[in-house]
């Protein structure tokens, strides 16, 4: 045996119980009360709770956006997660104007590799550019690449497709037993909001948020959830932000359509106030925050029997400087935020801590959720025998207020800064190696793998 974790209170799947866990070779040989350590390294668990290793099902690392890359490379972006209690990240390869998808597909596995300090697997982007690709859907599948995201909205950075487009791509994909992921916002409402404000003058960041009201989500999803009815496909709406696109989930749900939904971090702790700070630039993401009342309406589609089934970050950073470009105009603002360090942390003191999810609700959505969804299980996404040994030690007595200094994200800014957690992340284990202990990364870059991911059967 290599690793022993005694006297856990273990939450996985829809059971919590007090055991050890017995590692070896990087998967889980025993889970049982009776272990005799026979050699191996020692964590007593005591007082603290195991739960699987999260799953991330959205990050941007090093992700090409016009005159830079987001912050964190697939290096600091897999120290980040680990320091957070995630084992697993899904990335999205993004296949660049000359670049074919499989092509992509090569390149983003040549950089990840060498650098990821935990497992990932990949999501193909499937943009504009990909229409002329359409048959080699089924080969990236069988590659280990079974999900495909479409967009919406965005037609002058080429990633929007015409519902038709859509449509066509959800076929095919269904067909080769494939899952889309749909960014839902409408082109149509966004386009003449930003419109409007820039011509008023309205340049601040604000008006990032003003120009994407929640109907500009609404609108989207219930459109995309009727394409996919029609196209009998399974689809997931990435990065839910509101009350009226969770209503939309719920109603395209009823009439039987096979959608499901992830939030994000940021959704879940804050509130458009944050675009009234000075720093308001950067909470700009897309869709942006939006009211309380959407906040606790994201809360209860977590909640056991909710629409909501797996959170992920859309860990997307950019510097300061960099979100600086958008001072005279908002459009200019890189989007996107941190996050992937902040799932667990901030599932379990917001949510967990304040009553507004379970501890099983914790573990669906962070790994059991994911793993089934996107064709990890059973290696990954729960604590059990023959699993990988990918486990997160959380102390409830740990408090952490979430800076910048706190967190191990490339930039120098933290949007959580005025958080302090009750309770943290401590230990995170991946393929039984020990790779954040007390809140410092002890890992090494490039020993994470990538994970072939499984279509449907
Ligand atoms: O604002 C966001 N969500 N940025 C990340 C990149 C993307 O398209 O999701
Ligand atoms: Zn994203």
């Amino acid at each position: 045996m290599d690793l022993l974790v005694k006297n856990a209170r273990i939450v996985t799947g829809p059971e919590s119980f007090e055991s050890n866990i017995g590692v070896e070779g990087g998967v889980i040989t025993s889970v049982s009360r009776t272990l005799e350590p026979s050699g191996a390294e020692i964590y007593d668990a005591s007082g603290k709770i195991v739960i699987p290793g999260g799953i991330d099902a959205h990050t941007h690392m090093e992700l090409k956006v016009t005159g830079t890359r987001s912050a964190d490379d697939f290096y600091t972006g897999t120290v980040a997660a680990a320091c957070g209690g995630i084992s697993t990240i899904v990335d999205f390869v993004d296949a660049q104007p000359a670049e074919t998808m499989l092509g992509a597909l090569a390149e983003y596995r040549r950089r990840a590799d060498s650098k990821v300090a935990i497992d990932y697997g990949l999501h193909m982007m499937f943009k504009g550019q990909s229409l002329p690709e359409m048959d080699r859907i089924p080969e990236v599948v069988r590659k280990g690449v079974p999900s495909f995201k479409v967009y919406t909205a965005y037609k002058d950075r080429g990633l929007m497709l015409e519902d038709a487009d859509i449509a066509r791509v959800m076929e095919t994909v269904t067909g080769a037993g494939g899952l889309i992921a749909v960014h839902a916002e409408s082109e149509r409402i966004i386009k003449r909001l930003i419109e409007k404000n820039l011509a008023a003058g309205n340049i601040e960041a604000r008006y990032h948020a003003l120009s994407r009201p929640p109907e500009a989500e609404a609108e989207a999803i219930a459109r995309v959830t009727k394409l996919a009815k029609a196209a009998s496909a399974r689809i997931y709406i990435v990065h839910l932000s509101s009350r009226a696109g969770k209503e939309e989930v719920e109603n395209a749900r009823r009439r039987g359509t096979n959608v499901f939904a992830e939030t994000c971090p940021h959704y879940l702790v804050l509130t458009d106030e944050v675009y009234e700070r000075d720093d308001a630039r950067n909470f700009v993401m897309s869709p942006p925050v939006k009211k309380a009342d959407d906040r606790a309406a994201l809360w209860e589609g977590l909640a056991s029997g909710g629409v909501i089934e797996t959170v992920g970050s859309d860990h997307c950073p950019f510097t300061g400087a960099e979100k600086d470009w958008g001072e005279e105009d908002f459009t200019k603002i890189p989007n996107g935020v941190p996050g992937t360090e902040a799932i667990i942390p901030l599932l379990y003191s917001e949510g967990v801590r304040k009553g507004r999810i379970s501890m099983f609700d914790l573990v669906r959505v962070t790994s059991a959720a994911p793993a089934m969804r996107f064709g990890l299980s059973p290696s990954k996404g729960s604590i059990s025998v023959g699993a990988d040994a990918d486990f997160v030690v959380i102390d409830p007595l740990e408090r952490v207020r979430m800076t910048a200094d706190a967190m191990h994200s490339k930039i120098d800014y933290s949007i959580y800064d005025h958080i302090t957690t009750e309770g943290y992340p401590v230990l995170t284990v991946s393929r039984g190696e020990v790779v954040m202990q007390d809140g410092e990364f002890v890992g090494r870059r490039g020993r994470g793998r990538f994970v072939p991911r499984r279509a449907a059967s």
